[in-house]
């Protein structure tokens, strides 16, 4: 049965990697979780960060005023429930483009009503969490890093994540998933993650 049969409101549920790279693993398999979280009903958004200008953090910065597109992520973020993050490992963490990003949509914007409480866009968010590399490990060491760092931010982190391995050969020429089992444990995250915004939502 699909998620959404006999419901009224199919969950907003945004996708996007922690990777820019234009033949990037985690855009492929974020690309296959959002066809999956369509095929269940969600309202999938993808967001590429790379259509964001986001400078590398810096208070000062800041202080002269807070980016447009960092606003643009805030409210995109804040308006989806659920969330599903394809996180590359760099150096077992997180890459750097994720935790800017992070960072700036947590900053508080002083003075504004809406924005001074730095965890609005994160809290209560149902995050599912994907990573993909070319090693044995799949990035799963990165994961383990950008977990707590949402959960600080009140985030729920979906308690079944998925890393996919040798990333170089898993995606056929279409671009999905070869192996069943891939698929299937892809599957897993995206439907708990569905399961438990829309139990949230209730
Ligand atoms: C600076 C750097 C550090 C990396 N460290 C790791 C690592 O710790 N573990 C890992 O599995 N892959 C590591 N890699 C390889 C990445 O997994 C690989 O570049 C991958 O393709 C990045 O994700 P993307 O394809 O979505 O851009 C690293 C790559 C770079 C550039």
């Amino acid at each position: 049965m699909r998620h959404n049969e006999g419901m009224t409101t199919p969950i907003p549920l945004l996708v996007f990697a922690g990777s820019t790279r234009a033949q990037s693993y985690n855009r492929q398999l974020a690309t296959s979780a959002a066809d999956m979280a369509q095929a269940e009903g969600a309202q999938v958004t993808r967001l590429d960060l790379a259509d964001f200008d986001v400078p590398l953090y810096n208070a000062d910065l800041e202080a002269g005023g807070t980016p447009r597109d960092v606003v643009r992520l805030k409210e995109i973020f804040h308006a989806h429930p659920a969330w599903l993050v394809a996180a590359p490992e760099y150096n077992g963490s997180m890459t750097a483009l994720l935790k800017n990003t992070i960072d700036w949509v947590s900053s508080p914007i002083k003075g504004d009503p809406e924005w001074r409480n730095g965890t609005r866009a994160f809290a209560g968010k149902v995050v599912g969490l994907l990573s993909a590399s070319p090693g044995a490990l799949g990035g799963l060491r990165g994961l383990a890093h950008l977990a707590p760092v949402l959960m600080n931010l009140q985030c729920w982190v979906a308690p079944k994540q998925f890393a996919l391995a040798k990333a170089f050969e898993a995606f056929d020429p279409n671009g999905q998933l070869s192996l069943e089992s891939n698929r299937t444990a892809l599957h897993g995250v995206v439907d708990q993650v569905i399961w438990a915004a829309r139990k949230f939502q209730a």
